[in-house]
Parts: C-alpha cells; sequence; structure tokens
C-alpha cells in the first residue's frame, strides 16, 4: 500500500502554537510568525512595539490575521480523509521536528499544502527538504513557491512572457514616490497571502494616503510594500489543474462585488474574506461558472495557462485574474498553495471550482496527488483497484 506523507501547518485553534521550534532573532521577525516571542517579551521591553502591533481596527486597518494563511484542523481532517483513498497517510506537521520525520518516515510522495513558518520562503522549505532527501511531493518546485511569495518578481517574470499584469513599483519608504503610476493606486505587503494586509485602506486616491497606507503595512508586516496600478475591471479566480498539455482551467470563477456592503469596494480583501463571509452567513460574492461570453473566457483562460506555465507551476495553482479598463485579463497573482476549505459555506474557490466541474473533494486532492505522482512515476493504485481491495477487507472482516 502506497504510504502517502501529509505536510501541513495547522492554525493554532484549541491549543497554543504547536510548532515547537526555536524563536527567531527579532531582526528575523518574519511575515506569519511574530506570535513565538509575543508571549515571551515583557510589555515594557524594547521589543515590545515590534512584536505587539497594536490593533488599528479603528483606523480600517485589521491587523488580525496571523494565521490566515495556515490550516484549520478541519480542513487538515477533510484532506486527511481524501488522502486516505490512496494510501495509508502519515501526518507531517511542518514544524521543527519535520525534517527528522520526513527522513525517518521516507513516505512513497508527500502531498504538500503546508504554507511554512517563517520568511519569504516559507512556502519552499517543505518542497525543499523533500527534495533534499529525495522524496516525491505534490505541486511546484521550491523556487515556484519562493517566486510567487514575492508578487513583483512574479509579475516581473510575466511582464517577460508578455502576460498583462498591472504596471507596479516596490516601496522599501513611504516617502518614496511610485513614479509613472497614475492614482488610484492598490498597495499591499510584498510576501503576504490570504488577504494579510489588503484591505479598503489599501486602495490609495492621493499620494498622502499612499504614503500612510505604506508607512501602515511597512511597519506592520516588516517587508516592502507593492504599488500597483488599480485595475477598475471585473475580477475572477481561476483553478488550474495539471501539467503540460493536459494542464486545464477549472470552471472559472467570478465576484459580484455588489453584494458587498454599500459603499464598500470593489476588492476582495481581508473585509469581504474574513470579516463579511461567515459560514452561519455566506457572503454570495462568486458565480461559477463566470456569466461572461465565450470570448471572455478563452482570453482569461489563455492569460492564466501562460502564467501558470511561465511561473512553472505544477499539479496545481489558482490565479486571479482583474481586467482592466480596456477589458484586458490582467494576472493579479498566483497561489501554488491554493486554499482548499472543504466545507461549502466557506466559499474556498479552488473546491468551489471543482464542485462546478462535477468533480468532489476528494476527487480534487486525488487527482492532484496523482497529477505529482504520474511527473514523478510514482505507482499509486487506481480506483478500481483501491474500491476492490476494500471490498475485499470489508468481506474479510464480516467472515
Ligand atoms: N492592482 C489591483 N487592482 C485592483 N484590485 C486589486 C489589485 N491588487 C489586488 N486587488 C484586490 O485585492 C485582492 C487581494 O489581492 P491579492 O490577491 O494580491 O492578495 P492575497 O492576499 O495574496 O490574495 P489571496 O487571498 O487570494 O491569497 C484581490 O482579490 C483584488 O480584489
Ligand atoms: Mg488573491
Amino acid at each position: 500500500m502506497a504510504r502517502i506523507g501529509f505536510a501541513y501547518n495547522q492554525k493554532p485553534e484549541d491549543e497554543e502554537a504547536r510548532t515547537g521550534e526555536d524563536e527567531p532573532r527579532a531582526d528575523e521577525e518574519p511575515p506569519s510568525s511574530s506570535r513565538h516571542l509575543r508571549s515571551r517579551i515583557d510589555a515594557s521591553s524594547p521589543l515590545a512595539s515590534v512584536i505587539h502591533p497594536s490593533p488599528d481596527a479603528s483606523s480600517g486597518n485589521h491587523t488580525d490575521d496571523e494565521f490566515a494563511e495556515w490550516d484549520s484542523s478541519e480542513t487538515i481532517g477533510a484532506v486527511e480523509h481524501a488522502l486516505s483513498g490512496l494510501g495509508e497517510v502519515v501526518r507531517l506537521e511542518a514544524n521543527a521536528e519535520f525534517p527528522e520525520r520526513l527522513r525517518a518516515e521516507r513516505p512513497d510522495i508527500v502531498f504538500n499544502m503546508a504554507e511554512g513558518l517563517r520568511g519569504v520562503n516559507r512556502e519552499s522549505h517543505v518542497p525543499a527538504m523533500c527534495e533534499f532527501f529525495g522524496i516525491p511531493y505534490s505541486g511546484s518546485d521550491p523556487f515556484t513557491l519562493s517566486l510567487c511569495l514575492d508578487k513583483a518578481r512574479t509579475k516581473e517574470c510575466l511582464a517577460y512572457h508578455g502576460i498583462p499584469t498591472a504596471p507596479f513599483r516596490v516601496l522599501h519608504d513611504a516617502s518614496t514616490h511610485p513614479g509613472s503610476l497614475a492614482f488610484p493606486v492598490f498597495v499591499k505587503p510584498l510576501h503576504e497571502g490570504s488577504s494579510k494586509g489588503i484591505t479598503e485602506r489599501n486602495y490609495c486616491r492621493t499620494a498622502s494616503e499612499m504614503r500612510d497606507q505604506v508607512a501602515f503595512l511597512l511597519d506592520r508586516y516588516r517587508q516592502p510594500v507593492l504599488v500597483e496600478q488599480f485595475l477598475t475591471g471585473a475580477e475572477f479566480t481561476c483553478a488550474v489543474l495539471g501539467n503540460g498539455n493536459e494542464t486545464h482551467v477549472l470552471p472559472i470563477v467570478g465576484m459580484n462585488f455588489d453584494v458587498l456592503p454599500s459603499g464598500s469596494l470593489p476588492v476582495y480583501g481581508f473585509e469581504a474574506k474574513w470579516l463579511w463571509d461567515r459560514p452561519d452567513e455566506p457572503l454570495e460574492i462568486f458565480e461559477c461558472p463566470a456569466r461572461i461570453d465565450e470570448a471572455l473566457r478563452d482570453t482569461i483562460e489563455r492569460v492564466v495557462l501562460a502564467a501558470y506555465h511561465a511561473l512553472g507551476c505544477r499539479d496545481w495553482s489558482r490565479i486571479d485574474v482583474r481586467l482592466d479598463a480596456a477589458g484586458v485579463p490582467n494576472v493579479v497573482e498566483v497561489n501554488p498553495l491554493p486554499g482548499i476549505l472543504p466545507n461549502p459555506a466557506d466559499n474556498s474557490c479552488f473546491p468551489k471550482a471543482a464542485r462546478a466541474a462535477g468533480v468532489s473533494y476528494d476527487e480534487l486532492i486525488q487527482t492532484c496527488v496523482r497529477h505529482a505522482a504520474d511527473r514523478q512515476g510514482v505507482a499509486l493504485p487506481s480506483n478500481a483497484a483501491r474500491a476492490r481491495r476494500r471490498s475485499v477487507a470489508r468481506a474479510a472482516a464480516s467472515s
């Protein structure tokens, strides 16, 4: 029976920090990791202001997003269930013990959904360790994962390949003028995802608004800020599956910003994702398949597939697209580790697109692993063979 390693990072839900690794030094304080110091540093310490950013909700900046990238026990359980359809699942939480456990367990293949502990290359750590130990794994390689977690480098690569993406600048200092970019602009942390640091305040109509928000983001997220031309058109997100000529786009997810509270911006940021959309009161923001004509659908698919291949994505990725004023689909960002919340009420776009294509959650995860296994010559049981084995086992147990 195949042994499927399962690499993930779990949000601290019921219990406190579960990572167990050594604490980072304050000067390395990376995105997504400041909690290690939080509990240890006295409020009177000079470090306290660095690692205890004051909640700033009154200004429109919501900062309670530290673990937004990591997965809940519900998602981890659902993925484990899906993987168990392919073999014996070996849980490998991507914490300090991960390297040793990976080496000791040596699964036949690792399903990777670990967002990583710290640093701008955090998403590449698990695949890099798999590569180091020669263990096959699913999804993109360390280089592509790091590349896509740098939104500016990603855009440089897209631009080189002639793939439309909004004009941009990277700011390291709030007083820098964004050159020839015309207002309004949209600003965002360079190395985040899951809408971390993305609020309505990031839409800036003037140089002074931009200065204030860039200063806030630089201080809060401790990383450069991307300033982009604001794309005024419709937004879509595209789930892509497969490799080579067989790569395909699942039904496109369109966003209907009309359902946002009146007066809000047409942006799918922290408010829309985590505050206004709740399982008990889901925001009906998505339509899948998006109601667009065939020509636009074809153009979006062409752009998205070109981006997927240009960036070296493998097995799966989710790509965000927005139309510019001329109606041209621009790539906003690429997510080689797409969110996969299992509960339809959670409005997770990749599973939503899969459902629209008639693909169940379990089939989606298994398809991703199968693409990875095919690429690397790993033998997995066919669905039929596995179902047969299960019914034989059931018959044996009942006799
Ligand atoms: N240049 C832009 N013009 C208009 N809107 C933008 C632009 N860049 C980002 N946005 C809005 O902000 C949202 C979040 O941006 P982005 O996708 O880069 O952040 P993210 O946190 O990485 O997203 P995800 O939650 O998909 O990981 C987009 O879905 C879009 O609504
Ligand atoms: Mg996005």
